[in-house]
């Protein structure tokens, strides 16, 4: 049998959920976390279960999803390196709000819920990044309600394409992968209403589509 994976203080001290964390505690913490890799696909957590961890992203991409019974669903939010979820039932000792399944094969360190109430009890700076995280989130939703209520599809397309996109060379370019079914998940419409959208943002200039990215122009600002 191969050993799990060891965390290293190096390791530790780059997250930085961890790394305001004093010298002795990221010692006392590397014996706290386990390291596991989940393959694409897995559900890491599932809405409704009990909460026993938090997980930090290592490396890899995670979508917060909800689904129903007829297997629609509906994407909150993607994930990677550095993030962290399952905080939320661990403050309020709630049910899983979501669940969180692997786009790719990812790699994970995770902390019980009791070593990660202690650190947070012993530890200003790392609450605050908690904090930090949660305010985060909640600007995501109130962006998601704010598209949903106010904006058509064009404007949504628009509006994720800018929010997912980088500078490179000073345009704006989406490089990260990504699915239009899966854009039409994070949105709230169907994928041959994201294609044609797509492909009419494409003839009007606002975006051009190269192999591997997506590159924006100014007037994709002018949509909403
Ligand atoms: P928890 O409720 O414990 O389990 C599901 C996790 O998904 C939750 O904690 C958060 O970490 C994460 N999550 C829930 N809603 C969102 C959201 N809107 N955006 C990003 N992450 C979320």
């Amino acid at each position: 049998m191969t050993a799990p994976p060891s965390v290293s203080m190096l390791l530790l001290r780059n997250v930085p959920l961890f790394s305001a964390l004093p010298e002795q505690q990221l010692a006392l913490l590397t014996s706290l976390v386990s390291r596991r890799s989940f393959p694409r696909g897995t559900t890491i957590i599932a809405k409704g279960d009990i909460t026993e961890s938090l997980y930090v992203v290592i490396s890899g991409r995670l979508k917060v999803m909800m689904s129903d019974e007829e297997g629609r669903e509906v994407i909150l939010a993607t994930l990677g390196p550095n993030e962290f979820f399952g905080e939320m039932g661990l403050i309020d000792d709630s049910p899983r709000s979501a669940s969180v399944v692997a786009l790719e094969a990812c790699e994970m360190l995770s902390l019980s819920k009791r070593d990660f109430k202690k650190c947070l009890e012993e530890n200003f700076e790392m609450s605050m990044t908690v904090m930090r995280g949660l305010v985060k989130r909640l600007r995501g939703a109130d962006q998601k309600i704010e598209s949903l209520a106010l904006m058509d599809v064009y404007g949504r397309v628009a509006h994720l394409l800018l929010e997912m996109a980088e500078t490179v060379n000073g345009q704006r370019v989406v490089t990260k992968k990504v699915a239009k079914q899966d854009i039409a998940k994070m949105i709230g419409a169907s994928r041959e209403m994201v294609s044609r959208v797509m492909k009419d943002l494409q003839s009007g200039g606002y975006i051009e589509v190269r192999p591997g990215a997506i590159v924006l122009h100014e007037t994709i600002l002018t949509i909403d």
